[in-house]
């Protein structure tokens, strides 16, 4: 029997000291469109369809809160938490019907290096899904520092079902449907983050939220550039609590066709960090910005909402 699969990276919770100026920011400047506040809550949807791709509550510091993927119905949730099951995790929530938005179903677990992640299906998406100017329409990826990196890629093969779409000697890049990564993991520094990237349209998205960020006293950390792995724009900055964000577009897609590169097929030319080459390194800030954003030390558990 094949593997079940997630099939998107669906949403991002974090956490920030100061939940409303964080919402503000998403809103106002990194242009995201506010769909519900509940409980000092503030959910942000892209142009894109899911019900909302990040939510920002009161937390005593930065911190990822859970990471959320879609699942195509209920029997691939229960599919995926046999999966979950079956890798031998200590903290794994069986699955239950779940309170609006986060789902109709659903179960969250904690992975190895102790994240709390989600599998949800039967979200009230958006029927209206068209791209925006200069509004991000998805999460692209997010990036995790990892101290046992093995352990965490071995844990999104197994039980969730990612493919390795590329390795580099630092990064390794997971995909679960045609985009080349919505995953991303190093080898060091964890369990914490080293970016959460949204997709903008179009490049000229990229460069104007650029701008806009500029104008907003917060210039651009690393890029702009293109990167080898999955062959995306990017431009990096720090958001709110110094919270590490990326602009990204024109991801590479592709297919069962689809070979993982090797690190020897990332070595650049001396001086050169990007397709263009025309970026130099990331900002000393920016490189460790993501290092303090951990996950939450307390509860609340990998777990959804429940209704
Ligand atoms: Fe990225």
């Amino acid at each position: 029997m094949s593997r079940a699969r997630v099939r998107a990276l669906r949403s991002v919770d974090i956490g920030l000291a100061d939940a409303a100026g964080g919402g503000a920011f998403f809103e106002k400047v990194w242009n995201l469109i506010p769909v519900a506040a509940e409980g000092g809550v503030h959910y942000l949807r892209g142009s894109g369809p899911f019900h909302h791709i990040l939510s920002v509550r009161r937390t005593p510091k930065p911190c990822v809160i859970r990471m959320t993927f879609d699942a195509a119905d209920r029997a691939t949730v229960d599919a995926l938490h046999a999966q979950v099951k079956a890798h031998g995790l200590a903290t794994i929530d069986p699955p239950a019907p779940l309170r609006n938005p986060h789902g109709a179903y659903g179960f969250g677990f904690k992975d190895p290096e102790g994240r709390n992640v989600a599998v949800v299906c039967g979200v009230a998406d958006h029927a209206e899904r068209a791209d925006q100017p200069d509004r991000p329409r998805k999460l692209s990826h997010i990036n995790l520092n990892a101290d046992a990196s093995d352990a965490t890629i071995a844990c999104l093969r197994e039980a969730l079902g990612f493919s390795l779409s590329d390795t580099t000697k630092r990064l390794r890049f997971l995909s679960c449907n045609s985009d080349h990564h919505s995953v991303v993991v190093g080898f060091s520094g964890g369990p914490t983050l080293n970016h959460l990237a949204f997709e903008m349209p179009d490049l000229d998205a990229v460069m104007r939220g650029a701008g806009r960020m500029r104008d907003n006293g917060r210039p651009i950390e690393w890029g702009p550039g293109r990167h080898g792995p999955g062959n995306n724009v990017f431009c990096y900055f720090l958001g709110p609590e110094d919270f590490p964000i990326e602009y990204t577009s024109e991801m590479q897609q592709i297919d069962s066709a689809h070979r993982p590169g090797m690190p020897e097929n990332w070595i650049w030319p001396p001086g050169r960090l990007d397709q263009w080459g025309i970026s130099a390194h990331p900002s000393e800030r920016m490189e460790a910005a993501g290092l303090n954003v951990r996950p939450p030390p307390t509860r609340p558990t990998a777990r959804p909402v429940r209704r």
